[in-house]
């Protein structure tokens, strides 16, 4: 391991390394454990308690004794809101140790989980704590003949199961509009990428958050993530992954009536027109599909391009991917680190071996990487296909730093390409002609439109899919707060 943070070794330093269920650091029921991986080294980082059913058990019955006894459900939006700024100020200060810790877990470039990561995430808690002040909890009905009101209350616990690519920063883009609106939370990391959800833990319990409001269950997906999807004692359910699972927890809730929200995978386009600066398109795109190695579940990873700048586009971007500095996450240098994990290395290299076999050619050839002094990490090259819009890598989401090139020479054509996708999470529309770009814009189906930018996360710009993609509303919005909010109505006749 290279030279950590002295925070950081001695946050390791416990193993296995504890869950945090009802205010206090424990141990799986079961004793059992399991190891997180640096991805840049393939090495061990840590062993990890392996919460099973009896784990999420104590952790939703502790976040249920907390929402009726702790006072945070009743707290005034004001006072909450105090807490959950004193917690992102904890974020922000500790801001280098979550960036080092993510980076070692991920493997994405650390400068990367420190300008972008973990900074967004405090801004998320901010944002959410700042808007629950600003709602009102009882607001008048303008009816003839009652009194009557709408009073806004949170649900109860919340269950929330996330993946591996922004494992902090999905933390906050979950849980924070639950905390705002006054619930409590139940949290399984992914497998891969337990440590900075176990550092929140940490942060929340140090900005005074009252135990039981926020617990942290570590553990594999058909365990601990089945176990907390079919809990009976849960108000919502938000799950952040694969369709495949995605399916699973939504069946699962189904049964016990438990609203879902799902935010799912995505097979995201550019469309390129022919009046852009090429130049400075290659970069963008080349840059959001290298950003955290292609594994982004709304980026750019079909590429339509107008035929009479296809070859120029090619040179240009082929040249930009080509010339990625591949290596460690903690190298100042890199901007493309390892993939997650020896699984999610086989499925990309995998899907380029038989996108190829189906048929594709190759305008930039992909692979395994080889980092000096890194032989046992991840690392994976770019890699740019092109041909039939049937191609499986034209259709199926690879999470990988992959793109497949199309072109067209009519926007009906180009619109209808794009609409073919089963997902529907975001596309974006390069173009000088703001009138075309914005035509286009509306005409793609997805819950994300972009104009001459793709990956645009800003709270208050909500976010969210459709088809494939997810369902039950998106995050980073308004309407998220609301989602953690019902809605109780009180009236009385008027005589
Ligand atoms: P996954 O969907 O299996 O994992 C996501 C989370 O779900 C993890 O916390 C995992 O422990 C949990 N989980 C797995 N099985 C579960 C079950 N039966 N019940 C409850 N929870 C369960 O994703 P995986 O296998 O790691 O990645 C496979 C593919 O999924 C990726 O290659 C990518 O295409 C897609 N994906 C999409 C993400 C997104 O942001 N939309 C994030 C991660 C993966
Ligand atoms: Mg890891």
């Amino acid at each position: 391991m290279p030279n950590l943070n002295p925070e950081v070794t001695k946050f390791l330093s416990h193993q296995p390394l504890p869950m945090y269920i009802g205010g206090r650091w424990t141990a799986a029921a079961t004793a059992a454990a399991f190891e997180t991986r640096d991805p840049g080294t393939g090495a061990v980082l840590a062993r990890v308690a392996a919460g099973e059913a009896a784990d999420v058990d104590a952790a939703v019955a502790a976040a249920q004794v907390a929402f009726q006894k702790s006072g945070w459900a009743t707290l005034p939006a004001n006072d909450r809101a105090v807490i959950l700024h004193r917690l992102a100020d904890l974020i922000t200060r500790h801001q280098a140790i979550l960036a080092e810790i993510e980076s070692l877990d991920v493997g994405k470039p650390r400068g990367q989980a420190a300008a972008f990561d973990v900074p967004h995430a405090a801004q998320t808690f901010r944002y959410y704590a700042d808007l629950a002040v600003h709602t009102r909890r009882r607001e008048p009905i303008a009816l003839s003949g009652f009194e009557a009101r709408t009073v806004r209350l949170p649900y109860g616990v919340c269950g929330f199961i996330f993946p591996w690519n922004f494992p902090f920063l999905l933390v906050g883009w979950g849980v924070a509009p639950a905390l705002a609106a006054g619930n409590t939370v139940v949290i399984k990391p992914a497998e891969d990428t337990p440590l900075s959800t176990l550092y929140f833990a940490k942060l929340a319990e140090e900005a005074g958050i009252p135990p039981g409001v926020v617990n942290v269950v570590t553990g594999f997906g058909d365990t601990a993530g089945a176990a907390l999807a079919r809990h009976p004692g849960l108000k919502r359910m938000s799950f952040t992954g694969s369709p495949e699972v995605g399916r699973l927890i939504a069946e699962a809730c189904g049964r016990n009536l438990v609203p879902v929200k799902l935010e799912l995978g995505g097979k995201g386009a550019a469309v390129i027109f022919q009046d852009v600066d090429v130049a400075v398109v290659a970069e963008a795109l080349a840059a959001a599909v290298t950003l955290n190695a292609g594994q982004v579940c709304c980026t750019a990873t079909r590429w339509l391009v107008h035929e009479d700048i296809r070859d120029e586009f090619v040179d240009k971007v082929t040249a930009t991917l080509g010339a990625m500095k591949i290596g460690y996450g903690a190298n100042p240098a890199t901007n493309l680190g390892p993939v997650v994990s020896a699984k999610q290395r086989a499925r990309v290299l995998g899907y380029l071996d038989k996108g190829v076999q189906a048929g594709a050619k190759v305008l930039l050839a992909g692979g395994p990487a080889a980092v000096p002094g890194y032989e046992h990490g991840y690392y994976v090259k770019p890699a740019l296909l092109t041909g039939d819009p049937g191609n499986l890598c034209a259709r199926e989401e690879i999470f990988g730093p992959v793109a497949y090139l199309m072109t067209f020479n009519d926007e009906a054509l180009a619109v209808e390409l794009v609409n073919r996708s089963a997902y529907g999470l975001a596309n974006s529309v390069w173009s000088r002609d703001l009138d075309r770009a914005n035509r286009v814009a509306e005409k793609l189906v997805a819950g994300n439109g972009w104009i001459n930018a793709h990956n645009l996360f800003t709270h208050g710009l909500p976010y969210g899919g459709c088809n494939l993609s997810g369902c039950g509303g998106g995050v980073l919005g308004p309407e998220t707060l609301a989602d953690y909010l019902r809605n109780q109505t009180v009236a009385r006749p008027l005589a």
